[in-house]
Formats: structure tokens, C-alpha cells, sequence
């Protein structure tokens, strides 16, 4: 087993979930490799080549599963390019590489990505990534792209101009200053509230979207209710209850929570509202996160059978074994599809050890540390 290869054990769990979601396997598998690059072939005996911010174990890929009305699930990856050898800049320049080798063999478009990436484009990033990808795979489908890149590359202080800006040249900044306004906790921009990603869709489409990300230090449901109100059509209340039922708690004082504005051409309002919850923060293992999960699926009439499948695919070990397994559950509310979203890790260096449920929750430091040495903030 650890003879095996990171790209090889990645591709087994791809391999997997497209079954579990009939999906085609050949074209997950060959864009994983692709953003593996050659650090694909180290092993997984071998640390990880880079503290990667995508998943706790530092793996630097995370798939989840979007549960949607209309259409069967979709899987997802996220991830992130790293350079050989990795650096701040050398995973930049591997993530834009990542993406330009893609744009001709899927028809992608870079028009809005064009016009803002020298932005977040710096000779030193800061924070903990310069630029994620994340692939989409529907049946019978191209793969879709969209790319995260970091508001605090440039610093925590420099967020909230710098995506004014950028909302600016794709003429989408009409509600910005507004919306932050009213989301934001008094004085907490750059504290506790955090402009945390800025992502595009790939696609040229009327509905390509940005999606505004901000990240809610120690919030609690009326703080995340107060964010979801701003967008009209999203009840305030739905959020907020899936909150409190995903984190068994209303206030989040462990990882903090994530909501995530989408905004599209021709509205001067955001579109949609997205709340993803660290479900990982607020449960003891994985058997509880997943049943957790399965609860969240069945009130909104997903088919939960699925969820347990798909981690079949990942992993043997019993699910009270550990804990992290489902980093996040979120709800999607607004077009195109709303539905519920569950996040998979693929422990490919480590699996956290089940957290007892009389230890407090730590606070999560607001800057990311080292994931080894404060375990108990998963
Ligand atoms: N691992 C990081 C975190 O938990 C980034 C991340 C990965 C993330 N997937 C996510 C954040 C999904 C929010 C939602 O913060």
C-alpha cells in the first residue's frame, strides 16, 4: 500500500466515485494527472511536497459530491497545481500552466480571468494559496473549470480593494461596497470576516459566474443569517437552520464557517448564496459527520445512499476510526442548480484521530498554522 504512488491511489478513488456516480473515468483521471504534474509520482510513504491548504493532511485535492434537483449528482475536484519543487510562486505558475494547458482541449474561456489576474498575480503571494482549480464532471458532459484565487495575496489589508477592483473590470462591482456593508460585523473586515476566495467559471455563457467567498470567524446564526439575507429569494432562516443542524451548535466557535455570494452579468445583485460548514470542527468522528450528512441529504430529498458509497470508495477503515473524512457540507441556494454539497478528503497522508467530545473545541487561529501540531482544530 504505500508503495503506491499519490497519483495512483487519487486515481483509485476517482476510479471509484465515477462508478458510484456514472460518470465517465477517463477524463477525471486524465486532469488529475495533469494537475499532479510529476509531484503524481511521489509516494505516499514520502511527506507531502507542500503544507497544500486544500485538505488538513495536506493533500493538495479534495472531491466533493453536488446533490442537485433537476440532474444526478455531479462530482467535483478541487485542487491545487504544485510547482517542482513547490514555493508561493512556483504553485502560481504551476496553477495558471494547469489551466492555460486546458483552455484550447475544452474550449475554456479566459476573457474574465484575463482581465483580472494581474491583480492577484504578485512576485511574492501571500496567504495560504495563490490560485485553485476546480474541475466539474456531469454525465455526458464536458468537464467545467473555475478558478479560486486569493484576495489576501497581495495582504489581508489590501482584500477588500483589490477585489472592488477586479468586481470593477468585469463590471459586476455595482453592490459590492453595499454588500459589505451589510455583512460585515462592525469593524471585523480583515478580522473575524475575511475576504477569503474569488472565483470565475471557465465559460462564456450569460450565466458564467464570480462567486465572492468570506469567511466567518467565530460567528454565530444570526451573524451567518444576517449574510444570507442580503441576497434576496435565499431565506435567512433555511441557512440558518442548515447550519445548526450540520454543526449541532449556533455558535461556530470551531472552523469557521464560509458563505459565498454569486454574482452574473446583468445583475447589480448577488444571484445566490452558498454556506459551507467546517462539519468536521463540530463532530467527534466521521460516523457522526456522516450521519450528519445523511440527515442534511433526506430533508432535502437527495438520495443519501450515494454519500455512503462514495466513501466506500475512500477508505476501509471504520468511520468512528477518525475524523475529517467530510471536511464540509454546504447549501447551494439560487441558479443554476441549487442543491446540497458533501466534501470528501482523500487522507492520502494522514487520518486525524477521533476527537473526544469532552475536549472544548479550540479556537481555529485565523491564520492557518501547522495542521500536525494543533490537531484539535480540524
Ligand atoms: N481546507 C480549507 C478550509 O477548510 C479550504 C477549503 C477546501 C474550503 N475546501 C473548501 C473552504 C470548501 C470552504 C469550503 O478552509
Amino acid at each position: 500500500m504505500r508503495g503506491l504512488s499519490v497519483a495512483g491511489q487519487l486515481s483509485a478513488h476517482l476510479a471509484g466515485l465515477c462508478d458510484v456516480l456514472g460518470l465517465d473515468q477517463s477524463a477525471s483521471i486524465e486532469l488529475m494527472m495533469d494537475l499532479l504534474g510529476s509531484n503524481g509520482s511521489r509516494l505516499l510513504s514520502e511527506p507531502p511536497p507542500w503544507p497544500s491548504n486544500v485538505a488538513d493532511d495536506h493533500t493538495p485535492v479534495e472531491y466533493s459530491v453536488a446533490f442537485n434537483g433537476a440532474e444526478p449528482p455531479s462530482l467535483r475536484i478541487l485542487g491545487e497545481a504544485l510547482g517542482s519543487p513547490p514555493s508561493a510562486q512556483a504553485n502560481m505558475r504551476a496553477g495558471y500552466k494547469f489551466i492555460d494547458s486546458q483552455v484550447t482541449k475544452f474550449g475554456l474561456s479566459t476573457k474574465r480571468l484575463n482581465a483580472v489576474k494581474d491583480l492577484f498575480a504578485t512576485e511574492q503571494p501571500q496567504g495560504a494559496f495563490a490560485l485553485w482549480s476546480s474541475l466539474v464532471f456531469r454525465s455526458g458532459r464536458a468537464p467545467e473549470f473555475k478558478v479560486y484565487l486569493n484576495p489576501e495575496v497581495r495582504g489581508v489589508d489590501q482584500a477588500p480593494a483589490l477585489v472592488g477592483e477586479a468586481l470593477d473590470r468585469l463590471k459586476l462591482g455595482g453592490s459590492y461596497q453595499s454588500l459589505l456593508d451589510r455583512v460585515i460585523r462592525p469593524g471585523e473586515l480583515g478580522l473575524q470576516d475575511r475576504i477569503s476566495f474569488f472565483a470565475l467559471d471557465l465559460d462564456d455563457g450569460p450565466q458564467a459566474r464570480v462567486k465572492l467567498y468570506l469567511t466567518h470567524h467565530h460567528a454565530d446564526v444570526h451573524d451567518i443569517a444576517r449574510a444570507a439575507r442580503v441576497v434576496s429569494g435565499v431565506d435567512p432562516s433555511e441557512v440558518a437552520e442548515f447550519c445548526s443542524l450540520a454543526a449541532g451548535t449556533s455558535r461556530f466557535s470551531g472552523r469557521p464557517l464560509v458563505g459565498s455570494y454569486t454574482l452574473t452579468e446583468g445583475s447589480d445583485e448577488p444571484v445566490g448564496y452558498s454556506i459551507y460548514v467546517p462539519i468536521r470542527s463540530y463532530v467527534s468522528d466521521d460516523q457522526e459527520a456522516r450521519d450528519k450528512a445523511v440527515a442534511l441529504l433526506k430533508r432535502y430529498g437527495f438520495d443519501a445512499g450515494i454519500l455512503d458509497q462514495a466513501l466506500a470508495q475512500l477508505t476501509q477503515r471504520p468511520l468512528r476510526d477518525g475524523v475529517g473524512l467530510i471536511p464540509h457540507v454546504s447549501l447551494r441556494l439560487g441558479p443554476p442548480r441549487p442543491g446540497v454539497t458533501v466534501y470528501l478528503s482523500a487522507e492520502t497522508y494522514s487520518v486525524f484521530p477521533p476527537r473526544s467530545k469532552q475536549i472544548p473545541a479550540a479556537r481555529s487561529p485565523v491564520e492557518r498554522g501547522s495542521t500536525r501540531t494543533t490537531a484539535t482544530i480540524r
